[in-house]
Parts: C-alpha cells; structure tokens; sequence
C-alpha cells in the first residue's frame, strides 16, 4: 500500500517535472525564434498569423528610447542601414531623431517612407549652421571631418529638449545588439555621458601602428599650448571614441556640457589647441576637455570599433565581429565603399536606395 503511494507520487513528480522542463525549452524556443533576424519574414509557430516583418511593424509602446544620428547626403546609406540595424534588432520603442541638411531631407523622407522602414518612429531636423559660426575654422570646413553635422551630438539637448536620457550614434555603424541594453547601462551620478574608452583591450586590438598615438589625450590636444596646459590634465590619459555616446540630459543641461565645448571650440580657433597630428573627428577634442575624468564608460562590446582603419578590421577574428553588439567602421574605409573590411555584415543591414542614387561600390557590380 505504500509502496503504491509512493510510486504515485513519484509518477506526479517526475510528471510536474516533464512539465517544467517541456515548457522552459518551448519557452526558449520561442526567445530564440524571436531573437533570430527579422528579414527572413518567417512565421513564428506560436504567432501563426503573424510573419516577423508584421510583428515589427506592430506600434511599439512603451518606454520611448530616443536615438539621435544624423544623416549627410553623400553617405545617406548609411544611416539607412544604422537604422534599420537597431530597429530589427530591439522590440523597444525607438524614436529616431535625425538631424540632417536641408538638401538632404526629400531624399531621406522617400527613402525612410518607401522602405521597410516606414513605420519607424522618427523626427528629422535640419541643422542650423548658424550654431557653428565663428566655433569651425573657416579653413577646415571643406574636410570630411569637420562637416557641420559632426556637430550635431553637442547639442543633443537641443535636439531632443524632451528626453532625459538619449543615445547618439554614428552614421558608420552597425548595432547588433538588442539597443535597450546599451540604453539602460548605467552612468555613474553626476555624469552627463557615457563614451568607450580607447585602451579597452577589445578595440586596442584593431589599433594599426603607424596611425599616430590616438588612445590618448595627446594624440588629440597641443599640450603645449598654455591653455591645454593650465588644465592641469594628464597627457598620457586613455581618450575615449564619441562615435557612440550615452548621455543623462538632465546632466548634460546643469553642466552646461553645450556651451562648454562651444567654448573650446571658439578657443581652437584662436589658439589652435588641437593636436597637428589629429587625424579624425575634430570632434574629439573639446569633448575630451569637458569631458576629462567625468565620465562614465560603455562596455566595449557595445563599441567595437576601427573596422575602417586600414586592415585593422581583419584583425578581428569573425566570431569576435558577430560576437559584437555594436561595430564601428571609424577610418577611412567605410564599408559601404570599396576596400572595407566586413562590409558583407554592413550589406545585411542595407536597404537599397528607392531614388537609384546612392549605390554601395562593390567590386561584382561596377
Ligand atoms: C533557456 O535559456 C536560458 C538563457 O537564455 C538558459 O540559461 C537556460 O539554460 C535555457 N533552458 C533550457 C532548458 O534550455
Ligand atoms: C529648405 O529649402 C527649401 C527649398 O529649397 C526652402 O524653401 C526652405 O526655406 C529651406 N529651409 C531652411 C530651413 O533652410
Ligand atoms: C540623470 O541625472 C540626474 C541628476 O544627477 C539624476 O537625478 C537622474 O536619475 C539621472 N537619470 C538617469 C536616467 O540616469
Ligand atoms: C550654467 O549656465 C548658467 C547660465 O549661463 C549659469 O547660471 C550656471 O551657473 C552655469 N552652471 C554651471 C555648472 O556652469
């Protein structure tokens, strides 16, 4: 008698237990399922109605995740791609504020609206180069790194008055990660950014010899000059990459961050504080001022970057590229040209241009 008991409830507990365990792997079935790319357009079995493009398109609520980027002409596939690489890759609600040139907004506006990309939250804004004035040396205004949108991430509080915490990211980059992730990493108090340092071992690795000293502040700023001098600040400090910025705006706002780097900016021009050597994102510098030892850091995963630099990107192994959150063709190769290292990872992302004007070189198709 029991014995039978016993055997009784052994059977119900081994039962229960099926149960837990058949429901769990359904259960990550079904988080995988959701996790793998969008663009197949597959069905989901337990959303049998619904093929993933549809269950993007679904309104997304809840805690709004504002994204600033900006979008220049000549490179617009870029933000094209950016966009729709951390859309398809997060369920949360992302709005998008792209800042942008007055040329510039038909061509983006038909390519957002044609696309798949059309339910995709968005604003657009067009810079106001007046904000520049007497800040840019007028000399380097026609380099590729000054160009006015550069700009654009120091003013995010202008860009996004509403928000209390905001991303910005560069057009040349890929997000594979799930983009509430990076939103919700934590700054430390009193911080109004977030940014990725350059001696974390993960991007030190793509770092080319012979492309100068720029994993630190020398690299970036005339320590020479008796107003970088003054500062007080150490040459050899690990710089850090502004490609990819979390920032508190409430911070950002009580510390005048703006018109702290508008200050360094007018300085440059007068004193030319930067470093001779400085190679990309001009930038760079003021922010490294005003940003000197108050700040908090990204994980480097969601920040890997140098994919542009000359060979630098192969010397990433491809599972560490996949193993990425977030990639970053810094440099002169960006991927949507020719000689760019995993531009095939950028090309998932890319939605060809509806107007016919942008095209990626490719060596089969030109
Ligand atoms: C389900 O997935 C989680 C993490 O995604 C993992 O820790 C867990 O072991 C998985 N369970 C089963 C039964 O595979
Ligand atoms: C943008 O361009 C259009 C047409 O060229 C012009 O009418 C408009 O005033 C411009 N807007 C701004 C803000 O420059
Ligand atoms: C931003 O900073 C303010 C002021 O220090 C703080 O109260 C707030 O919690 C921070 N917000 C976020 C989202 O970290
Ligand atoms: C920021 O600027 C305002 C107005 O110019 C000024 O009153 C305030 O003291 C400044 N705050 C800081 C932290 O510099």
């Amino acid at each position: 008698m029991t014995l039978r008991r016993v055997n009784v409830v052994i059977l119900i507990l081994l039962a229960v237990a099926f149960l837990i365990i058949v429901q769990r792997n359904l259960l990550n079935l079904s988080d995988f399922l959701h996790k793998e790319s969008p663009d197949a357009g597959m069905v989901l079995p337990f959303e049998a109605e619904l093929s993933l493009d549809q269950v993007q398109d679904m309104e997304r609520k809840g805690e709004e995740i504002p994204v600033l980027i900006t979008a220049t002409e000549d490179r617009l596939g870029a933000v094209i791609a950016a966009m729709n690489s951390v859309y398809q890759n997060s369920k949360a609600n992302v709005v998008f504020t792209i800042v942008t040139m007055n040329d510039t907004t038909d061509h983006l506006r038909m390519w957002l609206s044609q696309t798949k990309l059309k339910n995709v939250k968005h604003k657009v804004i067009i810079f106001n180069q007046e904000l520049l004035s007497g800040k840019i040396p007028k000399d380097l205004k026609t380099t590729e790194t000054s160009k006015p949108l550069a700009f654009a991430r120091f003013y995010l509080p202008l860009f996004i008055p509403e928000a209390e915490k905001a991303i910005y990211l560069d057009d040349d980059i890929i997000v594979q990660g799930d983009i509430q992730e990076l939103f919700e990493a934590n700054l430390k108090p009193g911080h109004a950014a977030a940014f990725s340092e350059d001696c974390d071992s993960a991007s030190s690795k793509g770092i080319v010899r012979g492309a100068g000293n720029q994993n630190n502040y020398i690299g970036f700023l005339d320590f020479k000059k008796e107003s970088i001098k003054k500062l007080g600040m150490r040459a050899n400090t690990c710089s850090f990459n502004p490609g990819v910025i979390i920032a508190n705006l409430t911070e950002w706002r009580n510390q005048n961050i703006t018109q702290q780097l508008e200050h360094w900016m007018e300085r440059n021009t007068q004193e030319d504080l930067y470093s001779k050597t400085l190679a990309e994102s001009v930038t760079t510098p003021p922010l490294l001022i005003v940003f000197y030892k108050r700040h908090s850091s990204i994980d480097p995963l969601w920040h890997v970057r140098h994919l542009g630099t000359t060979g630098a990107g192969n010397r990433y192994s491809p599972q560490f590229v996949k193993a990425a959150k977030l990639l970053h063709w810094n440099g002169h190769y960006k991927p949507w040209g020719r000689a760019s290292s995993f531009s095939d990872v950028w090309d998932k992302w890319f939605i060809p241009d509806p107007t016919g004007k942008f095209h990626p070189v490719r060596r089969h198709s030109d």
